[in-house]
């Protein structure tokens, strides 16, 4: 069995995150970790606040609240929304702990001793009316690549190249939209990238198995040559840059955010009393302590994969310390929602805590993996939404398994008959379940979670059939025996559908294994022949119906969930800046 540690992008604490945000990192990262428990590899789901930077600062300004309390009280709902979507985190942690704090003063200064990290005196955008230095992303203005005018100083959106705020045309300030900007000089620490540039490059040419989206937005990074990156800036909140002159600055929050992934295991292993926490969080991260063994799986939208395979490998690489480094990063398109958009700012789409208030974590668990934007951006619709969820989940799945469960209480007592002999309906649904079967194993390895959730509804679909074929109802007149061995057959279905559905749907799958009479702890993922795996049950122990799995979304409910969260009318709508 392998060790994997998978990691997602650290939401940032500026408020609860939109489905847009969720179904890029922490939700698939879910899914691929609980597959990975099930299959029996030792796993660690580490995740964390993003709380440093600009965003945190303004966000407590507007909230009336010094950062630390925004920050104490905007992660505890973050971790509440977490639990409420069933994301099986290891550990969720905090970038403004004292272990990233620590961690990332030392990675400055390995890069320091190192000659990587240089002082420089730069000149920086200065907002009169805002009466501050302002930090990359709160200046905009047009592109020097693409000429879109919505590119912020870190990044422009439209054509993904890294920026410098100084290289936008027409910059403005984000905060107040003033042109009134002057440059002034300012000293800041640079990560002198472009001295790591062959080190990045022989590494990013060596990962064959990355899949094409993130691999490909590495190599066109490398290609354009590596800039030096500013890595301090002129804010209170962050962590402290510990040097003669630098006492009004702190490190960039893209600096210390990916540090926190390690920062994150050191506090898990804190937390869980390992009995030796350096060891426990060595073991994960240091390929002298044994990380080398360790698979590390990273999950991330697009807009995240320059700083993953760029900026913090250079971080790593430029330590010259044995730090484990991404072996598979598994990147996202955007969700859109409907023609633009999800906006934090503009509060536009569907937030992590609404979305619970409206229906069950599985019901969007579902949803979101079914139509994952892996290949493009996809866009989410009330109207797609609701024929995926009743078609799928009410209408597949909740009505297989409710439909068998109800025939065995009513005919059978609620008892598990006996198997009996195969006919050639058993051997014809075993053969097709088989290659299923391994074709849902390959694609979750492979973590291409549309093509999971396909093969995992074709499964139920296949259910379905069978039972249709095979008939209980009918053999029941003549022919009991046959008749409980189909109902065998279907009720040991059943909880192999659980056990297969549970890193998508896991709620579901424990309610179904309760009703089963299954342990619902054992989850472990099918590997034997498909006879095999449908054994769990003993004959004659009790089963009993659950209620109806999946209610069945309405069109009033489409109508009221429209007119609530706007949709069709904003098809139109310029696309806005999440
Ligand atoms: O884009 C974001 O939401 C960032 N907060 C992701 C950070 S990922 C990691 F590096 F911390
Ligand atoms: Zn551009």
């Amino acid at each position: 069995m392998a060790r994997i540690l998978i990691t997602s992008a650290l939401p940032y604490i500026n408020g609860i995150k939109h489905l847009g945000n969720l179904v890029g990192s922490m939700l698939p990262a879910d899914v691929y970790a609980r597959f990975c428990r099930a299959q029996g590899h030792e796993t660690l789901y580490i995740c964390a606040t993003d709380e440093h930077g600009t965003p945190a600062e303004l966000a407590a300004l507007k909230a009336g609240q010094d950062v630390k309390t925004y920050c104490d009280e905007q992660h505890e709902r973050q971790r509440q929304v977490g639990e409420g979507f069933l994301l099986s985190y290891d550990h969720f942690g905090r970038s403004s702990s004292a272990e990233n704090h620590a961690l990332t003063q030392h990675f400055a200064q390995k890069l320091m001793d190192n000659g990587y990290i240089e002082e420089r005196e730069i000149e920086m955008i200065f907002s009169v009316d805002d009466g501050r230095f302002l930090p990359d992303r709160y200046v905009e203005g047009t592109c020097p690549k693409c000429g879109s005018d919505k590119a912020r100083g870190d990044q422009c959106n439209s054509c993904d190249t890294l920026l410098d705020p100084t290289e936008l045309i027409n910059p403005r300030s984000a905060i107040s939209g003033s042109t009134n900007l002057e440059i002034r000089t300012s000293k800041h620490l640079y990560l002198l990238q472009s001295k790591l540039e062959g080190q990045l490059k022989a590494w990013v040419d060596s990962q064959h198995h990355w899949p094409n989206l993130a691999r490909s937005i590495a190599l066109k990074w490398l290609e354009e040559g590596l800039a030096d990156r500013g890595i301090t800036r002129d804010l209170k909140w962050g962590v402290p840059v510990n040097r003669e002159g630098f006492e009004d600055k702190v490190f960039y929050v893209w600096f210390d955010a990916p540090i926190e992934y390690i920062g994150a295991t050191q506090e898990w292993a804190k937390a869980t009393a390992q009995k030796d926490p350096d060891k426990a969080w060595q073991r994960w991260w240091r390929t002298d302590q044994g990380a080398e063994d360790v698979r590390y799986v990273q999950f991330m939208g697009k807009d995240n994969v320059a700083f993953h395979t760029v900026s913090f490998p250079a971080t790593l690489i430029g330590s010259g310390e044995p730090w484990k480094r991404v072996d598979v990063l598994k990147a996202f398109n955007w969700l859109n929602w409907y023609g633009g958009k999800f906006s934090t700012s503009e509060n536009r789409g569907v937030f992590m805590d609404t979305a619970l208030d409206l229906l069950p974590a599985d019901v969007w668990r579902w949803y979101l993996m079914a139509n994952a934007p892996e290949g493009a951006d996809t866009a989410f619709t009330w109207e797609q939404f609701q024929s995926t969820v009743n078609s799928d989940l009410a209408n597949v799945l909740g009505n297989f398994v409710n439909r068998i469960m109800k025939f065995c209480d009513s005919k059978l007592d609620g008892k598990v008959p006996e198997h009996g002999p195969h006919t050639e309906v058993e051997s014809k649904m075993l053969t097709e379940l088989e290659g299923m079967l391994a074709d849902l194993t390959r694609q979750l390895e492979a973590m291409e979670m549309r093509k999971a959730a396909s093969t995992l509804r074709g499964i139920w679909v296949l259910g379905n059939e069978y039972l249709q074929e095979a008939a209980p109802w009918t053999a029941m007149k003549t022919d009991p025996e046959r008749a409980g061995h189909v109902v065998r057959m279907a009720l040991e279905l059943a909880g192999l559908f659980a056990v297969i559905s549970a890193p998508f749907i896991p709620q579901t799958s424990q309610v179904i294994l309760q009703a089963l009479g299954r342990d619902k702890t054992i989850l472990s993922w099918p590997t034997g022949s498909s006879a095999d795996v449908l054994t769990a049950l003993t004959a004659g122990a009790s089963i009993t119906t659950p209620p109806v799995l999946f209610q069945k979304i309405e069109d009033e409910q489409v109508a009221e969930w429209t007119e609530r969260f706007g949709g069709a009318e904003q098809e139109l709508a310029e696309p806005t800046e999440a």
